[in-house]
C-alpha cells in the first residue's frame, strides 16, 4: 500500500506560479493550479524545484513588460542549469501582458513554451499536450466563445481563510487610459448558481470570508434569474460558516439601490467600499471617459453613508492625466479633503500603447506627476492614519487569518480591512475575536483581547 503511494507521489510534478497585478490574477493563478492538479502538478513556492513555471502577468502600467522580460532572463538561466541535471523545465506566460503582446514574447523569448491569456487557461491541458508534440511555442490568446468558468474543475483551494471568487470579468467601459477592456475582453457575468456552488466549496474548505471579484463587479447581472450583485450577497449570507463578505472593484455608476441597501441589511457584508474616482476634476473625468462627474460620485457616497455611516471608503486615483492642470489637480485634492478616505491607491498616469489617452496631446511632464503624487499621497496617508486613530477605544471584531511574523502572534483584519495582530496561535485561525483598540498606526491597529461575556 505504502509502496504504491510512494510511487504515485514520485510521479507528481511541481508547478510554480508567480502572480502580478490585481486580485483577479490571484484568483486566476489559484484556478490554474486547479486545472493542473489532475494532470499531476502540485503547486510549489520554490521555483528551483518546479517542472513548470508560469508567470501570471499584469499590463496595467508601464514597466510591466520590462519586468517580465528580465524575469524571463533569470528563468532561462535556471532552465539551463536544471537541463544540465537532466530536468526539463517548461516556462509559460499567462495574464494580461501575454494577452497584449503574446507575439512579441514568442519572438523575444523563444524558450517560452506556453503563452495564454486570462480567458484561455481552462485550455491548459490541451496547450500542454500541444506543447509536448510541437517544437516551439503554443500561443493561445483568443477570446473564446465558451466561457472558461464552464470548464474549470471544482476549486481545490484549501485552508484559505479569506478566499476570492470571480463573479464578473471584463469591462465594456473603455476609460481612455485603461488596457483592461483589451486584455480581459468584454463584460461577462457567471450564473448565480455556479457562484453559490463555488462559494459553498470554498467555505467547506475553510474560507470564512469571501471577496467577490470583478473588474466592474457591481455591473454583475444574471438575467436568467434577475440577479445583481446584491442578490449574490444575500444568498451568500445564508451560508452558515461564512462570516464575512466583501466585493471589489465597483464603478460609481453601477451602485444601485439594492446594493446600497445590502450595506444596511446584511450584517455579514463588511462596512468597506472600494469605489475609484480617479480624479476630482470634471474636465479630466470627461477626458478619461469615466462617464461620471465629481458631483455624481459625491451623491453616491452620500447615499451609501446614509445607510452605513461608518463606512471605510477607498479609491484609486490617477495623477498627471494628459491635460491635467494645477487647478484640475487641486479639484482632486479637494474631493479627497471632503470625502475623507480610510485608504486609497494612487498612481502616476502611465501611457499604455493602444489606448486613446496615450496619443493625447498635453502629456504631463514626469516631474510634475511626481510632485503631485507626493502631495496626494501625503494627504491620503494622513486620512488613513486619522481613520485608524478614530478607532481607538472601539471594540472591533478581527477575523484571524494566519500567523504573524512576530512570535506568539496571529494576524487578521478588522471589518474595515485594517490589519491587526492578535496574541495567540494557529488554533485561532478562521475565528472572529473581539479586540478593544488601544493603538493606531498608519497601516495597522493594536488592541487587547476582550473575552466573550
Ligand atoms: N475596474 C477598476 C480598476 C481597474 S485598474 C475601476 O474601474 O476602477 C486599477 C487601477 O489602476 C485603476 O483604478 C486606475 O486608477 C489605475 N490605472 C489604470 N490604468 C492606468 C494607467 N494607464 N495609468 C495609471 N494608472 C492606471
Ligand atoms: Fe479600466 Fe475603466 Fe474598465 Fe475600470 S472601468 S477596468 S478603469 S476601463
Ligand atoms: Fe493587471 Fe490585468 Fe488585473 S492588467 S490589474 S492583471 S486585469
Amino acid at each position: 500500500m505504502n509502496d504504491y503511494k510512494d510511487d504515485a507521489e514520485s510521479t507528481r510534478k511541481k508547478v510554480f506560479i508567480k502572480t502580478w497585478g490585481c486580485q483577479m490574477n490571484v484568483y486566476d493563478s489559484a484556478r490554474m493550479a486547479d486545472v493542473l492538479a489532475p494532470l499531476g502538478y502540485d503547486r510549489t513556492d520554490d521555483q528551483t524545484l518546479a517542472d513548470l513555471i508560469i508567470l501570471n502577468t499584469c499590463h496595467i502600467r508601464e514597466k510591466a513588460s520590462e519586468k517580465l522580460f528580465s524575469e524571463l532572463g533569470r528563468l532561462r538561466a535556471l532552465q539551463k542549469a536544471r537541463e544540465v541535471k537532466g530536468v526539463k523545465v517548461k516556462i509559460g506566460v499567462a495574464g494580461c501582458v501575454a494577452q497584449a503582446i503574446g507575439e512579441e514574447i514568442k519572438n523575444r523569448a523563444p524558450y517560452v513554451e506556453l503563452i495564454f491569456g486570462p480567458q484561455t487557461y481552462h485550455r491548459l491541458p490541451e496547450l500542454l499536450l500541444r506543447g509536448a508534440r510541437d517544437v516551439g511555442c503554443v500561443l493561445d490568446t483568443d477570446f473564446p466563445a465558451e466561457p472558461k468558468f464552464d470548464f474549470l474543475p471544482e476549486s481545490q483551494s484549501h485552508s484559505q481563510i479569506c478566499g476570492f471568487l470571480s463573479v464578473q470579468e471584463g469591462c465594456d467601459r473603455f476609460c481612455s487610459y485603461c488596457v483592461v477592456p483589451y486584455t480581459r475582453g468584454a463584460e461577462y457575468s457567471r450564473t448565480l448558481t455556479s457562484i453559490i456552488a463555488e462559494a459553498e466549496v470554498l467555505v467547506a474548505n475553510g474560507a470564512r470570508e469571501i471577496t467577490l471579484l470583478g473588474q466592474n463587479v457591481n455591473a454583475y447581472r444574471d438575467d436568467s434569474v434577475g440577479a445583481g450583485l446584491a442578490e449574490i450577497i444575500c444568498e451568500l449570507s445564508e451560508i452558515k460558516d461564512l462570516l464575512r463578505i466583501r466585493y471589489m472593484t465597483s464603478h460609481p455608476l453601477d451602485m444601485d439601490d439594492a446594493l446600497i441597501e445590502a450595506h444596511r441589511d446584511v450584517p455579514k457584508l463588511m462596512p468597506f467600499l472600494h469605489l475609484p474616482i480617479q480624479s476630482g476634476s470634471d474636465m479630466i473625468l470627461a477626458a478619461m471617459n469615466r462617464k461620471h462627474n465629481a458631483g455624481q460620485y459625491r451623491a453616491v457616497v452620500e447615499r451609501i453613508r446614509k445607510v452605513q455611516p461608518k463606512l471605510a471608503l477607498s479609491s484609486d486615483f490617477i495623477v498627471g492625466f494628459p491635460g491635467e492642470s494645477e487647478s484640475d489637480f487641486e479639484a482632486t485634492m479637494q474631493i479627497v479633503r471632503d470625502i475623507e478616505y480610510a485608504q486609497a491607491f494612487s498612481f502616476k498616469y502611465s501611457r499604455r500603447p493602444g489606448t486613446p489617452a496615450s496619443v493625447m496631446s498635453e502629456q504631463v511632464p514626469e516631474e510634475v506627476k511626481e510632485e503631485r503624487l507626493a502631495r496626494l499621497q501625503a494627504l491620503l496617508r494622513k486620512q488613513q492614519t486619522d481613520f485608524n486613530k478614530a478607532c481607538i477605544g472601539e471594540t472591533l471584531s478581527v477575523l484571524v487569518e494566519n500567523v504573524s511574523r512576530r512570535d506568539g502572534y496571529m494576524f487578521g483584519r478588522s471589518p474595515y480591512l485594517q490589519t491587526m495582530r492578535v496574541k495567540g496561535d494557529v488554533t485561532m485561525m478562521g475565528t472572529e475575536q473581539k479586540m478593544r483598540i488601544t493603538q493606531a498606526y498608519p497601516n495597522s491597529l493594536d488592541g487587547e483581547w476582550v473575552p466573550e461575556p
